[in-house]
């Protein structure tokens, strides 16, 4: 972790906004529309900051929105890094770093995923109580900067207990059904095979994915709380007799995503 471009990066961002927003949101696959209820946005694209992961592919850059959610000061990534498109875990971590630096101490973290537990169907909301990195790879290995966190970092409550009773009584109020679960990280790019998925059932994973597990274990690190809740976007591999597709993803993101969006919103309220 380069602290240069963490400096620049933050003080960039520092002369360009005017609040000092406490909750951070990652926005997933699909969920990203969320940031475009964002008012009195100050939108900044990422590769306009010094120091973000420049977007390799075309057309698919993203961007910080930051502004009032509700009446609630936010900064949002409106796209998030994968590992999957060749970025360094430094890389895909970095705007967490940014966003620590710029106070936030709360985070909100979205994702489409994969249902590996059957009681799951696609279309739900699942909160993720915790996590399992299947990848083998980690964001923190290298020299550990004291200032961001110590070497050996706990992950015990990595999603904070206390926001997730918030959450639980947040979407009771709504009457808005919400599952439970533990979300597994793959790096992907490509799906599961349906052993690895009957795996992934005996190990105690519920859903799958390809991010998340990256940003929050630098939150951690960093000594910010997480929430994390899942849209289940299909199930996953072998468990259905159909193939996967991202279209499938994409559809079942758009589904839900008035009650994500309200469901959300209300978090965010009850948070702040
Ligand atoms: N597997 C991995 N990642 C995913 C899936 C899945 O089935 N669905 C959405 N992201």
């Amino acid at each position: 972790m380069a602290m240069k471009q963490l400096n620049e990066a933050t003080n960039f961002l520092q002369q360009r906004i005017n609040g000092k927003p406490a909750i951070g949101l990652i926005l997933g696959s699909g969920l990203g529309v969320l940031a475009d209820e964002i008012t009195e946005a100050t939108k900044i694209k990422y590769e306009e900051i010094p120091g973000f992961p420049v977007s390799t592919v075309e057309g698919h850059a993203g961007q910080l929105v930051i502004g009032q959610l509700d009446g609630v000061e936010v900064i949002a990534m409106q796209g998030r890094f994968h590992y999957y498109e060749g970025y360094g875990l430094d890389a895909v971590t970095f705007p967490v770093r940014v966003m620590k630096e710029l106070g936030v101490s709360t985070l909100i973290v979205t994702n489409a995923a994969g249902g590996v537990n059957q009681s799951l169907e696609p279309g739900d909301l699942m909160l993720i109580t915790d996590h399992i990195n299947n990848t083998g790879q980690n964001p923190l290995i290298g020299e550990n900067v004291a200032e961001h966190g110590v070497r050996f970092p706990d992950m015990s409550t990595a999603y904070d207990r206390d926001l997730q009773a918030i959450a639980n009584q947040t979407a009771e109020a709504l009457e808005l059904p919400l599952k439970q679960g533990v979300y597994v990280w793959n790096t992907g790019p490509s799906y599961e095979t349906p052993a690895e998925i009957r795996m992934l059932d005996k190990v105690g994973g519920d859903a799958v994915g390809m991010s998340t597990v990256p940003e929050v274990t630098v939150a951690r690190h960093a000594g910010i709380k997480c929430l994390g809740i899942s849209c289940i976007s299909n199930m996953a591999a072998g468990i259905l007799d159909q193939p996967l597709t991202h279209d499938e993803v994409i559809e079942t993101t758009e589904r839900v995503r008035t009650s994500f969006l309200q469901f959300v919103k209300h978090l965010v309220q009850k948070i702040s």
